[in-house]
């Protein structure tokens, strides 16, 4: 079975070849930042446009990458939403042409459900069920995962995604969007315990989260801050941003896994790619034996090979049930 898988939710063209026996044969991403930073933000009609420049060289790269034609399709995945509207019928209708000319079925992904199964696509994938802690630019929710298609959510930001505090936090510290990785990198040089951040909700005794107090507590910092803003400085700020981010991710984990009685812990999303997020997680379930799973580096934003993943798990699933079930097929809401 091969599944080519599209993703053009937001500024980034993801296209990939998936086959569930052999795994990931091919992916290529365009990623847009550039254009849009002009901008100082995604211009979703700029973003439509450049995906129709995009995807077709993008799928015939990834064809020939893995030495494979059309024909050999058993069905395409897409990234069906959420997202920006023009950018997501980019995506979609290159999908529905495809599907149509060559006969295969077009499965439609949640966004969400591709991050969340991304780390199907390392080498030490997760087993159902697990609790989810999805970081993204545009979201950051705890799940609990009973099965596929089988999502619930016990917690979730009540204001900004965690992605977005990161990307303000480095807007104000000069550097360009998005700047996760950005922060990532100077925490790693500044010093814990200089500057206090707050940790918000941190006790509150739910799964939920707010970043958007602590977004502006880092601007208050630099705006009372009466000396030079040197570099040491900038570091440091970004230390005390990512241990409170941390802390706080960490904590509301942590509380989720031991409220709903669960040993398993999948993080995903563009900031599940920080690597202070991940040691502390490791450190953190490693001495509770909690097994923490992380997509590969390289899958943890945007990219069609975890749309591709999501749909080779329904199909599978369906394939199973079809076999086991005499009335045909099911699928789970
Ligand atoms: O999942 P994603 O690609 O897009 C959404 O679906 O939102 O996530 C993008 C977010 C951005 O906010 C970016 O700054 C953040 O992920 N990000 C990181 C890192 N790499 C990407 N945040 C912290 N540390 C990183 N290494
Ligand atoms: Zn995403």
């Amino acid at each position: 079975m091969l599944i080519l898988g599209i993703e053009s939710s937001c500024d980034e063209t993801g296209v990939a070849l998936y086959d569930p026996e052999k795994g990931l044969l091919a992916d290529a991403l365009h990623s847009q930042i550039e254009m849009h930073r002009l901008y100082g933000g995604v211009v979703p009609e700029l973003a439509s446009r450049d995906h129709i420049r995009r995807v077709i060289p993008l799928i015939n790269a990834v064809m020939d990458k893995a030495g494979k034609k059309p024909s050999d399709l058993s069905a395409v995945a897409v990234t069906e939403g959420p997202g920006l509207a023009g950018a997501l019928l980019v995506g979609n209708s290159v999908a529905h042409g495809i599907g149509f000319a060559l006969g295969v079925p077009v499965i439609g992904i949640h966004h969400l459900e591709g991050h969340l199964l991304s780390p199907l696509l390392s080498d030490n994938p997760p087993k159902f069920p697990f609790i989810a802690l999805l970081v993204s630019g545009g979201h950051t929710q705890l799940m609990e995962v009973k099965g596929l298609g089988e999502y619930s959510v016990i917690g979730e930001t009540l204001d900004d995604a965690v992605g977005e505090a990161f990307d303000k936090t480095a807007q104000a510290l000069g550097k360009a969007y998005p700047g996760g990785p950005a922060v990532s990198a100077m925490a790693d040089m500044g010093q814990s315990g200089v500057i206090d951040l707050p940790r918000p909700l941190l006790h509150s005794p739910d799964c939920n989260f707010s970043f958007s107090g602590l977004k502006t507590a880092v601007m208050n910092t630099i705006r009372k801050h009466s000396g030079p803003l040197t570099d040491e400085y900038k570091n440091d700020l970004a230390r005390a941003f990512v241990d409170s981010v941390t802390e706080v991710l960490v904590a509301k984990s942590l509380r989720a896994l031991k409220y709903y009685g669960y040993k398993s812990l999948v993080v995903a999303g563009g900031v599940s790619a920080n690597k202070q997020l991940r040691e502390a997680l490791r450190s953190a379930c490693g001495k509770r034996g909690v097994k923490v799973y992380f997509p590969p580096a390289a899958l943890c934003t945007d990219n069609g090979a975890m749309i591709a993943a999501a749909a080779a798990a329904h199909l599978k699933e369906i394939s199973e049930g079809a076999s086991e079930k005499e009335d045909g097929f099911s699928i789970k809401p």
